[in-house]
C-alpha cells in the first residue's frame, strides 16, 4: 500500500509546518498515477452520474461555462488554504455551515443576509469559547448539485397510478417539483447555478466589506433576531454580553495601539460545496498567472461527498489535481485503510492546509468508528483538518415520516468527536452544520418537538438547524471549547 511509499518518502511522521512543499506547475504524477488534467476524470468511474440526453447541449453549456469569469479568485482560495493549514495546527477553528441544497429561488437578499448573519452571530460566540480565530465558511454560493441515494422516485402520478421519475439532483441538474419536465437533467441549469452562485457571492462580498459586517458593530447582525421572541432569554442575555465584550476588546485594543486591529475587525468569509458535478467543476478550473498549478474557482473549498470518495473514482480523480483545499466526507463504516489511501491519493506530498476530513459518523456509532481513524490518520502523520458533521449521521423519520434531527445527538456527535480526538492525541479543528437563518421547524430540540415540524418545514432536502437552534448549539460547542479551569459563561 502507498503507505510503504508515504514512509520512505517523508521519514518524519508529525514534522514541522514549514514543511509544506510548493506546488508544482503541473501536478505531481506519483508512481502508478496518470498524469492529472481538469478532465482526466472523464477516463474515471463516475459515481452519481447524471443522465443528460442532450450530449451536445451539455457540452456547449461547459464551453459557456469556461469562458464565463471565475467565482473566486486564487489568492483567495490561497489565503484559506493558510487559514486551515494553521487549523491543523490547532492555532484557528472552522466553523462551515448553510442549507443542505441551495435552491435558485432562495437567491434572495434578506436569506442570504440572515445566513451570513447566523454564521457571524456563531463565530462571535464560538471565538469567545475557544479564544481562537474562527474561519466561516459558508455552504453557499454553488451547493446546488445533491447526491442521491436512489437515482429513482416513485410517487402518484396525475391519473393515481405510480409515476416513476429521476430523482431531484439540485437546482444544478433538475427541478424538485414532480413532473417528467422538471426531473429531465437541463444542462441549461449549469449556467444558471453559476449565475445565481455569482449573484449571491456579489451580495456576500458587498455585505462583508460593508458596515454589516464591522466587527464593532455586532448589533447590526442581529437586532431583528435577537428581538424575536422565541429566542430564549437566557441566550439573548448570553449573545448581548458576548457582543458587549467583543466590542470592549476591540476598544481595548486600538486604546493601547494595538496596530494589527484592522485586520482583526475584516470579515472573512469563504464558500464551499460539494464538488459533485464535475462539468461544472471543471469548466472553471483554470491556470492563473503567475501562480502555478490548477485553480477549481468555482468555490474555495470543494468537497468530495461520502458516496463519490471510490479511490479510482472520477471524483477522487479531479480534486487530486486542484490547489484548493479540499473537504472529504468520511462515514462510520469507513476503513482506516481507505482513509490513508484517499490522503495518499488527494495529497502524496502531505502538503499542509490541503485536507479537510469531515467525519459524519452519527452519535450512535461515533465512538466505535472514529477513534481508529484518528489514531490511524495521526500515526501516519499527514496533517490533516478533523471536521466533526454531526447532521449527516443522524438523520431519522418521524412517524409521518419526515427527515428530522435531534439537537441533543448533534451537539451529543461534536462532543464525543471533541473527545475522540483529544485522546487519539490530537484535536477536533472545526465543525459543520446544516442550517439557515430563517424560522424553519426541521429539527427537533432547541424549543421545537416533533408535532412542531409541520408548522415550517421547508427543506427540500436534509433538515436544518434553524437561527435559534443554531446559536444555541454556537453556545454549547463554545461552552465546550473553553479552556478548562477558565469561568463557565454566565460568570465571566
Ligand atoms: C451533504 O453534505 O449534504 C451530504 C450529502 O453529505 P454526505 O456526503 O456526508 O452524505
Ligand atoms: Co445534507
Amino acid at each position: 500500500m502507498p503507505q510503504s511509499v508515504r514512509s520512505a518518502r517523508r521519514p518524519e511522521p508529525r514534522a514541522p509546518s514549514s514543511r509544506r512543499a510548493p506546488p508544482a506547475t503541473t501536478p505531481r504524477h506519483p508512481e502508478g498515477q496518470e498524469p492529472w488534467s481538469p478532465t482526466s476524470w472523464r477516463g474515471r468511474p463516475l459515481a452519481q452520474e447524471v443522465a443528460y440526453d442532450d450530449a451536445a447541449a451539455l457540452e456547449r453549456a461547459v464551453e459557456q461555462l469556461r469562458a464565463l469569469p471565475p467565482l473566486v479568485t486564487s489568492w483567495e482560495v490561497e489565503r484559506l488554504r493558510q487559514h486551515i493549514a494553521e487549523a491543523q495546527r490547532g492555532e484557528r477553528f472552522v466553523l462551515q455551515g448553510g442549507d443542505c441544497a441551495e435552491m435558485l429561488t432562495e437567491c434572495r437578499p434578506e436569506i442570504i443576509a440572515n445566513k451570513l448573519k447566523i454564521l457571524l452571530q456563531m463565530s462571535l460566540v464560538l471565538v469567545q469559547g475557544s479564544l481562537k480565530p474562527i474561519v466561516r465558511i459558508g455552504r453557499m454560493a454553488g451547493q446546488y448539485a445533491k447526491p442521491r441515494s436512489k437515482p429513482l422516485e416513485t410517487r402518484p402520478g396525475p391519473d393515481g397510478q405510480p409515476l416513476t421519475l429521476p430523482s431531484y439532483f439540485g437546482d444544478l441538474v433538475n427541478r424538485a417539483e414532480f413532473s417528467a419536465e422538471a426531473r429531465r437533467a437541463d444542462p441549461q441549469l449549469l449556467l444558471a447555478g453559476y449565475q445565481h452562485a455569482a449573484l449571491t457571492l456579489n451580495f456576500i462580498r458587498s455585505l462583508s466589506e460593508g458596515g454589516f459586517a464591522d466587527l464593532h458593530h455586532p448589533e447590526q447582525w442581529d437586532l431583528e433576531f435577537l428581538d424575536r421572541a422565541d429566542l430564549s432569554e437566557e441566550t439573548q442575555a448570553d449573545y448581548r454580553l458576548a457582543s458587549t465584550r467583543l466590542v470592549e476588546a476591540l476598544r481595548f485594543m486600538e486604546a493601547i495601539g494595538e496596530t494589527s486591529v484592522a485586520e482583526l475587525t475584516r470579515i472573512e468569509f469563504f464558500t464551499s460545496h460539494e464538488g459533485l458535478n464535475l462539468h461544472y467543476e471543471s469548466a472553471q478550473t483554470r491556470n492563473v498567472p503567475r501562480r502555478p498549478g490548477w485553480y477549481d474557482l468555482t468555490t474555495h473549498m470543494p468537497w468530495i461527498g461520502e458516496r463519490t470518495r471510490q479511490l479510482d473514482g472520477a471524483h477522487v480523480e479531479f480534486f487530486r489535481g486542484v490547489q484548493n483545499p479540499v473537504g472529504v466526507k468520511i462515514g462510520p463504516s469507513t476503513a482506516p485503510d481507505d482513509v490513508l489511501r484517499l490522503l495518499e491519493r488527494l495529497n502524496p506530498e502531505g502538503e499542509e492546509g490541503k485536507i479537510i476530513l469531515i467525519a459524519r459518523m452519527g452519535v450512535k456509532r461515533v465512538r466505535e468508528a472514529l477513534p481508529t481513524l484518528a489514531e490511524a490518520v495521526g500515526r501516519e502523520g499527514t496533517p490533516v483538518l478533523w471536521m466533526c458533521d454531526p447532521m449527516h449521521g443522524n438523520t431519522v423519520s418521524t412517524s409521518s415520516g419526515l427527515k428530522t434531527r435531534d439537537f441533543d445527538d448533534i451537539l451529543g456527535e461534536i462532543e464525543h468527536s471533541f473527545d475522540i480526538h483529544e485522546a487519539a492525541g490530537g484535536h477536533l479543528g472545526g465543525v459543520h452544520f446544516e442550517l439557515t437563518g430563517e424560522d424553519v421547524t426541521e429539527c427537533i430540540g432547541g424549543g421545537l418537538s416533533e408535532n412542531d415540524l409541520d408548522r415550517n418545514y421547508a427543506t427540500e432536502c436534509d433538515p436544518r438547524l434553524n437561527y435559534r437552534q443554531a446559536l444555541e448549539m454556537a453556545f454549547c460547542v463554545a461552552d465546550r471549547m473553553r479552556p478548562r479551569g477558565s469561568l463557565p459563561r454566565r460568570l465571566l
